[in-house]
């Protein structure tokens, strides 16, 4: 019994060996390894599928989760999440207190004044949920309506550029725009498109328009102060799309259609 398990060990090793394709940190690696450093993940974990808590309300999950572990697993260091308002993500990774931001964010000029972002890994699109039976068909129809966005992301921006502060009602998540919009108190919700399908799924008598507002990239974002990090983690990122490790966590949790 105990060689039919030191087979099965050695197996398991040369496998995962194998499977690491050359990467000897990746191995060497131990992330329960308390004196390994610390990467601090910061993000707003009301995202589904990029980041939300799993049913027991206490472990962050999601797309976003799993690429951070990857990184950090080939960096050696042990990932830690810190669960925060979106809005003060940017500043929580130029003041320190977060290392990295994964968040389902989009690269923006504006926020490449403030912050480096890494490779990108996604694509986002900015669209429309409106109650089934809502008089908003396409874009053209927002003007002089209410539009619930969560405070601060890009839907935020572009909607109160176009129609200015008064049409637009922050939240400070996701969840709560689309629990004003089931309320009536505002007319549609601005997101992006994955998180918009997680809370029409979950929530009766609401719709995606079939209109897309916008087309955005999502990266991690990391302190000008830190280009070190930033190099580490591209060629992390780099070697995690090239040998699929992306692609899969990606399918993992969004389904093709
Ligand atoms: N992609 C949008 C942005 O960057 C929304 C991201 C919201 N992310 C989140 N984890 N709540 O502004």
């Amino acid at each position: 019994m105990k060689k039919l398990f030191a087979l099965i060990l050695a197996i398991l090793m040369v496998a995962s060996l194998a499977a690491c394709s050359g990467d000897t940190e990746t191995e060497t690696a131990d992330t329960n390894d308390t004196t390994a450093e610390e990467l601090i993940m910061g993000t707003n974990a009301y995202f589904p599928p990029y980041e939300y808590y799993d049913a027991d309300g206490t472990t962050i999950v999601g797309i976003d989760a799993e690429i951070a572990q990857a990184v950090a697993d080939k960096l050696g260091m042990k990932l830690t999440i810190k669960d925060m308002d979106f809005d003060s993500l940017l500043t929580a990774v130029q003041t320190g207190s977060v290392d990295i931001v994964f968040a389902g964010l989009t690269v923006t000029e504006e926020r490449q004044q403030a912050v480096d972002f890494t490779v990108t890994y996604a694509t986002g699109i900015q669209v429309i949920i409106v109650p089934n039976d809502s008089d908003i068909a396409s874009v053209d129809d927002l003007a002089g309506k209410t539009i619930g966005v969560q405070a601060g992301t890009t839907g935020d921006i572009y909607c109160t550029g176009d129609y200015g502060q008064d049409s637009v009602k922050q939240f400070q998540n996701g969840a709560l725009a689309v629990a004003a919009l089931q309320n009536g108190q505002v007319d549609c919700v601005v997101i992006d498109n994955e998180p918009a399908k997680s809370f029409v799924e979950a929530n009766e008598g609401l719709k995606i328009l079939d209109t897309e507002y916008i087309t955005e990239d999502y990266a991690a974002a990391i302190s000008k102060d830190n280009a070190d990090l930033t190099t580490k983690v591209n060629n992390a990122m780099e070697e995690l799309k090239a040998d699929g490790t992306i692609d899969a966590i990606i399918a993992k949790y969004i389904k093709a259609e």
